[in-house]
């Protein structure tokens, strides 16, 4: 569910055009509805009423101030995986004790920002990080408070570049091995073990493998009970899918409902990740038309948003769908919507099929508010673009169009050169 509709043809972000909101900012441009947050926030908080818990969002969704914020202020956490990430959910007005900081490579720096940060946990992905984690609090003459991320080794079924709880992947603990490191951290001095987190895969479309992989990881905070380790915070992480095209992922309820009855009657706090279902839907990237283009084998909408705006079809292959800001009665074509990028791969659809546009016109590329600006760049020299957020009838910049000086800011030439 989002609040980007149509009326009368005339695409909506809220209460407010589309159309007038690009030209009044420019494209490329990310807008993002507040009201859809807020929702995919409740849904979420709502399907575990009566269970102590925590929503982390992971910020490596969409990590812009402004919609870190809107959780913020409805009681959010973060999920974090660098000290940029630390930075940006204490900007946003995050408490410190909401943030769970995972990532395999995290630096000494990053550690001891989180650690001055007094942030709730380290999610651990290593013997060698657990250590290391317990000689920078010796140093600082602190507690570091871990929770080990173990690896269930369940198969999420989805891409493979996003699936990340199988034995072959870097990150996490094997599961088997997680009790010995656990008996290693309680006896670490400047550590103290707090939690369990696991994270299995993204853009998952069945309860199933949540289910399966907290299963396992119960197993283990049961047998870690039997010894004294009391686990007090279980971290589930994100993964849950969205709607890009004709996937029927479960809502927050329906993993809820899957989860829950696992939960009860246990001490736990409950954390949560999610990133994708709470920002995938809210955020979309309008692009206008600049050619149009006849190839030899087919016809191609040039478009200035390129793969350094959204990256997602090029790197994945992933789908989004794309729409007319206003819709117009003309014959439907078969086109690749291309950026430009000098680069064959710069494409946000191949051979789609669409109401036919002319050149000047507006689209609306949907689904785009997670891992859209977060994953964008500057390749080619291109500015990143600006970031709308919409509340009803009024909209606002929650980020400002790079400029070409924004490109060079930090180069220095020096006096050899
Ligand atoms: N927690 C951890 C430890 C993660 O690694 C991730 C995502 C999440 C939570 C949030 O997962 P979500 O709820 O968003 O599925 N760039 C890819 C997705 C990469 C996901 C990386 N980790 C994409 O555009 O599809």
């Amino acid at each position: 569910m989002h609040f980007f509709n149509y009326r009368k043809g005339v695409l909506y972000a809220e209460d407010v055009p589309v159309k007038a909101i690009a030209e009044a900012c420019g494209t490329p441009l990310y807008i993002y509805s507040y009201g859809t947050l807020l929702r995919h926030f409740k849904a979420y908080d709502d399907a575990y009423d009566g269970i102590p818990r925590i929503i982390c969002f992971a910020l490596k969704a969409n990590s812009n101030v402004s919609v870190l914020r809107v959780f913020a202020k409805n009681g959010g956490g973060a999920d974090v995986v660098s000290g940029g990430e630390i930075f940006r959910a204490l900007k946003a007005g995050i408490p410190p004790y909401k943030i769970v900081y995972a990532g395999v490579g995290k630096t000494e720096r990053e550690i001891r920002y989180a650690l001055r940060s007094k942030i709730l946990m380290f999610n651990v992905e290593s013997e060698n990080e657990l250590v290391e984690i317990d000689r920078i609090a010796g140093l600082m003459k602190v507690k570091a408070p871990v929770s080990l991320r173990v690896n269930p080794d369940i198969d999420p079924g989805t891409h493979p570049y996003i699936s990340t709880g199988l034995k072959k992947h870097k990150f996490g603990i094997p599961i088997e091995k997680a009790f010995a490191y656990y008996r290693l951290a309680e006896r670490l001095e400047h550590t103290k073990v707090v939690g369990i987190h696991k994270h299995i895969g993204s853009q998952i479309t069945k309860v199933s493998p949540f289910v399966e992989a907290l299963k396992k990881t119960l197993l283990l905070v049961d047998e870690l009970g039997r010894h004294g380790v009391q686990i007090r915070y279980l971290d589930i992480g994100g993964g849950l899918g969205i709607t890009y095209r004709d996937e029927e992922p479960p809502v927050p309820r329906d993993l809820a409902m899957g989860l829950v009855p696992m939960l009860k009657d246990r001490q736990l706090t409950l954390i949560m990740e999610p990133g994708r279902s709470l920002v995938g839907n809210a955020g979309i990237l309008v692009t206008k038309v600049l050619y149009l283009k006849r190839g030899e084998e087919k016809e191609f909408v040039i478009v200035d948003a390129g793969m350094n705006d959204l990256i997602r079809p090029s790197f994945y292959g992933a789908y989004h769908r794309i729409q007319p800001v206003e819709k117009k009665k003309r014959k439907s074509i078969l086109a690749d919507i291309v950026g430009p990028i000098c680069e064959s791969g710069d494409f946000l659809a191949k051979e789609r099929e669409m109401s036919g546009v002319k050149q000047g016109e507006y689209l609306a590329v949907m689904s785009a508010g997670a891992y859209g600006f977060t994953m964008s760049s500057n390749y080619n020299s291109r500015p990143r673009a600006a970031e709308v957020m919409v509340k009803g009838k009024r909209f606002a910049l929650v980020n400002t169009r790079e400029t070409y000086r924004d490109l060079i800011r930090g180069e220095v030439v020096p006096r050899f050169v």
